[in-house]
């Protein structure tokens, strides 16, 4: 309680930073609890970096080409989030993955948001397998980080109908529009400690529920 900061939030991009800017908007109207006290890139001309400079946020950029391996970034990257002692660390587009160890480590404390209704459709060109699939929705999951990629726990999803005529990029930006709800609203139920992982499963509002919440264009369904 006697940290001015209080719920301290980490949050680790390679792009653009729209998810970043959505949860820095949010913690700015007052909607979060929490305040990001580090940005942290693996590329240097991430736009997110200045998104994040614009909103006064201390901002490291931690250069994967630096690195001869791995491991050895993941050690400098677990050696800077260790010394922001990060309530949450938030994945908002960050395209590395996270070796075993740097992922247990923070076990419990990262989150991701991942383009799918997980468990479809883990991995990349998410939005062009959809449609190639003949899905009529489609959407975003967000979801603690396990060692497995795109595979921990879905904390909650956001949905959005597959229109006729829909290309890779139409529906991408109609996702991103429920991402951008989405991301806020699930850090906001963490710092409000009401979502959290308990062993393989998420607890929210004191109980475990047979699915996600689902968000749509219209709802929250939280049955
Ligand atoms: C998002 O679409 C997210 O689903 C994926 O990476 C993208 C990041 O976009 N993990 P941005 O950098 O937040 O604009």
């Amino acid at each position: 309680m006697s940290d001015p900061e209080g719920f301290r939030i980490a949050v680790l991009i390679s792009g653009g930073g729209t998810n970043l800017q959505a949860i820095i908007d949010a913690i700015r109207a007052g909607s979060i609890p929490a305040t990001i006290t580090r940005v942290i890139s693996n590329r240097p001309a991430a736009g997110g970096l200045d998104r994040a400079a614009q909103a006064g946020i201390a901002t490291d950029v931690i250069d994967h080409r630096a690195f001869s391996s791995r491991a050895q970034y993941d050690a400098e990257l677990a050696e800077r989030l260790d010394a922001l002692q990060p309530d949450l660390i938030v994945l908002a587009g960050f395209m590395r993955i996270l070796g075993d160890d740097l992922v247990d480590r923070f076990s419990g404390r990262l989150i991701n948001i991942h383009p799918s209704l997980l468990p479809a459709y883990r991995g990349l060109r998410t939005h062009e397998r959809a449609l190639e699939a003949g899905e009529h929705r489609h959407g975003c999951s967000v979801h603690y980080v396990i060692p497995e990629l795109d595979a921990g726990p879905v904390i909650a999803q956001a949905a959005v109908a597959i229109e006729p005529g829909d290309t890779a990029e139409t529906l991408a930006r109609r996702v991103q529009a429920m991402e951008h709800r989405l991301y806020p609203e699930v850090v906001r139920w963490i710092a409000e400690g009401r979502v959290a992982l308990d062993g393989d499963r998420v607890r929210r509002d004191g109980d475990y529920h047979p699915a996600p919440p689902c968000l749509t264009e219209t709802a929250m369904d939280t049955s």
